[in-house]
């Protein structure tokens, strides 16, 4: 896209309002997988303390794989969804193992991982090794509705698909890593649930829910 204006403004924003978050100073692959894996489900003020401990624990993927399980589950503990850290743990072996003890470093072959889904495969993929490849969260969901008018159900199948090519249509071919943080942090910091602050948000005259009154309808999302 020649003139992305909507992923420019996202970039300023960004440079203004983003929070130093560790897991952002980094290229490392591992440290990056760690820290996604911590934050699925989990707000980053409870998975932060998580991150820290498991970093210094198993400051490299090696340490992570030779740990017993049983350490890893007990460290795990008050994180919930417990197939997560069974599948931490197995993905570190495989890294060993079968990689050589390097991570994958495109979307395609990520995807192959052990509890590497589309979310975390594009997180690595941009944030490590600068793959224009869009995250698709909760949060994008809500920007990327509220902004193009998107209405699709973002619980279905095929709503996840439009949603992803939205996405991939607009992420920055120059600085895919810092748009892709830069639309999660915009939807978790002003383009919120609930009370978004429209009134201040760089986007504003250019959304369609904001221009249709539709902001507090969108995302439609339909119990799965
Ligand atoms: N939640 C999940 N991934 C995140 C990230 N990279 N930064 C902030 N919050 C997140």
């Amino acid at each position: 896209m020649k003139n992305n204006h909507f992923a420019s403004i996202l970039l300023d924003w960004y440079g203004l309002h983003k929070r130093d978050l560790p897991w952002r100073n980094t290229k490392d692959p591992y440290i990056i997988w760690l820290s996604e894996v911590i934050l699925q489900q989990t707000r980053v003020a409870q998975g932060m303390p998580y991150f820290v401990k498991f970093l210094e624990n198993f400051p490299k993927v090696e340490d992570l794989a030779q740990a017993p399980s049983e350490e890893i589950m007990r460290l795990w503990q008050g994180l919930g969804y417990y197939s997560r850290a069974r599948n931490l743990h197995q993905c570190a072996k495989d890294i060993v193992n079968v990689y050589g003890g390097k991570f994958p470093d495109n979307y395609k072959t990520l995807l192959k991982l052990k509890g590497v889904g589309s979310y975390t495969a594009a997180a690595i993929a941009s944030f490590a090794f600068d793959e224009p490849v869009a995250v698709v969260d909760g949060n994008v969901f809500r920007v990327l509705a509220r902004y193009f008018g998107v209405s699709t159900d973002i619980a279905s199948g095929s709503g996840k698909k439009e949603f992803e090519k939205i996405a991939n249509e607009h992420i920055s071919k120059k600085h895919p890593a810092e748009y892709n943080q830069a639309i999660m942090e915009f939807g978790s910091l002003q383009c919120t649930p609930n009370n978004p602050s429209c009134n201040d948000c760089p986007l504003k005259s250019s959304c369609f829910a904001h221009n249709n009154d539709l902001v507090s309808q969108l995302p439609v999302k339909i119990n799965k």
